[in-house]
């Protein structure tokens, strides 16, 4: 009983507090307990600190390796002489020019419109993440041709919403062209938070800051010719449904179309889309066929060359990266303004989307046959069955409304338009630049 008693004695009387004991024993007990008992605080306190240096270090991580969290990237911007040179890059040098924030700059369309928009006088900022979804390499040469023809690029996130207040801030731009996205249909399987990154969230917040600015820019974006998914109703019109896409790529761009009429009819945002199909020329994608095909073909590897279900025929509606310039200009020029002000609707404004393509679907294995003509080399085929991961069978555009209110007639055929890709493609890799991807 008593034993019963001084282990009880032993229990504190308060949380926290415990009786000391006078046995000696006990006592040097509980002196190296509460020895040790700090020696694991105090380590795991260390520890805990060292992780949490690990973590947090710049140096550890210095750049995302998963493209949805690129945005964490920081970048320098700011100051007066970087303002200089966004005010002189956006300064329009023409008569009735307009100026222009392009998004995506350093991206094959966005390079080409925006050279194309200063040769003709428009005031042109870029802007661009530069992210490392294919060789980033390619964006800086871009971008440096720009820097040649007087167009600055800043190099930033469209998420980043103070940067893209500030860029208004200091140009009144009459115009967006938007065309930053994470692009590509089979990558969506892979890493589907940059399309949402990208696609979504940036749209949005581009939008966002749009409807703010003092006078509202009209905005013309890139959509695509894949929110068509697995309509079989050809060719592809404007009036068909796009509620059925094949990847998360065409979801995010048909979830752009819809996010775009909601801006419009809320803040009188004047906003076009534009649904580019198959677009390939100089300076284009490494990720894309005809891209990679020249690449392996001249490396002597083999190519996949996908077939659908009973030998089914897959093919494109390949269309020159001028013709899609010419289009894009059309749209801008044709773009109305933007009724609202100070974030509010004054009235209805413009709101339309046209395809961009070039009426005339080639098949896939009539392109590498194309190419192995202009690289003087035979290909090696592997025909495979179309995999389930984002391509459809073929596209097809119905260009009559683009021609009837932008203007717009294609005028490069795919031989001509390819034998233009070579040239630059054999001019480009040749001279120790090593060979995309
Ligand atoms: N090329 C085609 O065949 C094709 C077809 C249909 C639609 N499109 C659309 O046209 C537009 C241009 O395509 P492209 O072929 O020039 O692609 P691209 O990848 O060469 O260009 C897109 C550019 O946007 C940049 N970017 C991506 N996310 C960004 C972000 N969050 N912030 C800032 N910059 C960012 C990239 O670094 C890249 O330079 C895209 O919207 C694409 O979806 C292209």
């Amino acid at each position: 009983m008593s034993k019963q008693m001084s282990h009880l004695d032993n229990i504190p009387s308060t949380p926290g507090k415990f009786k000391m004991d006078k046995s000696p024993y006990i006592h040097n007990w509980l002196r190296w307990h509460s020895s040790l008992a700090k020696l694991t605080f105090w380590s795991f306190m260390f520890l805990g600190l060292i992780l949490i240096f690990f973590f947090r270090s710049p140096s550890s991580n210095p750049l995302p390796q998963d493209p949805s969290r690129r945005s964490l990237r920081t970048y320098n911007w700011g100051g007066p002489a970087w303002e200089k040179r966004v005010r002189s890059s956006a300064r329009i040098r023409s008569r009735n020019g307009i100026s222009v924030l392009v998004t995506g700059a350093a991206g094959f369309v966005g390079t080409h419109v925006s050279a194309t928009l200063k040769r003709r006088g428009d005031g042109v900022l870029g802007l661009d993440n530069f992210n490392d979804y294919y060789d980033p390499s390619l964006k800086r040469a871009r971008q440096a041709l720009l820097e040649r023809s007087g167009v600055f690029i800043v190099e930033g996130d469209i998420n980043d919403s103070a940067l893209l207040r500030k860029l208004f801030e200091v140009v009144a731009f009459t115009h967006v062209m938007h065309l930053a996205a994470q692009a590509g249909v089979r990558y969506a399987m892979e890493n589907p938070g940059s399309y949402v990154h990208s696609n979504i969230a940036g749209f949005v917040n581009l939008l966002e800051v749009c409807k703010s600015a003092n006078p509202q820019p009209a905005i013309v974006w890139a959509s695509s010719s894949s929110v068509y998914g697995l309509n079989t109703k050809v060719p592809f019109s404007e009036r068909d449904r796009t509620d059925q896409p094949a990847s998360l790529y065409a979801a995010t761009k048909k979830a752009g179309e819809e996010i775009a009429h909601t801006y419009n009819h809320i803040y009188g945002l004047s906003l076009t889309g534009l649904r580019f199909f198959t677009v390939y020329g100089p300076w284009g994608r490494p990720d894309m066929a005809y891209f990679f095909f020249t690449r392996d073909i001249l490396k002597g590897k083999s190519i996949s060359i996908f077939e659908a279900a009973n030998q089914g025929t897959v093919a494109r509606d390949f269309t020159y990266i001028d013709d899609i310039v010419k289009g894009c200009l059309a749209a801008l020029d044709t773009a109305e303004k933007s009724t609202g002000s100070g974030g509010k609707k004054k009235g209805p404004a413009q709101l339309r989307v046209f395809n961009l393509g070039s009426t005339s679907p080639v098949p896939v294995s009539d392109l590498v046959s194309i190419l192995e003509r202009l690289l003087k080399v035979n290909a090696k085929r592997n025909i495979m069955k179309l995999p389930r991961n984002g391509d459809v069978r073929f596209t097809h555009a119905n260009i009559s409304l683009a021609q009837r209110e932008l203007g717009y007639k294609p005028s490069t055929d795919l031989q001509t338009g390819l034998k233009k890709f070579v040239r630059w493609y054999l001019s480009y890799y040749s001279g120790g630049k090593k060979a995309a991807g």
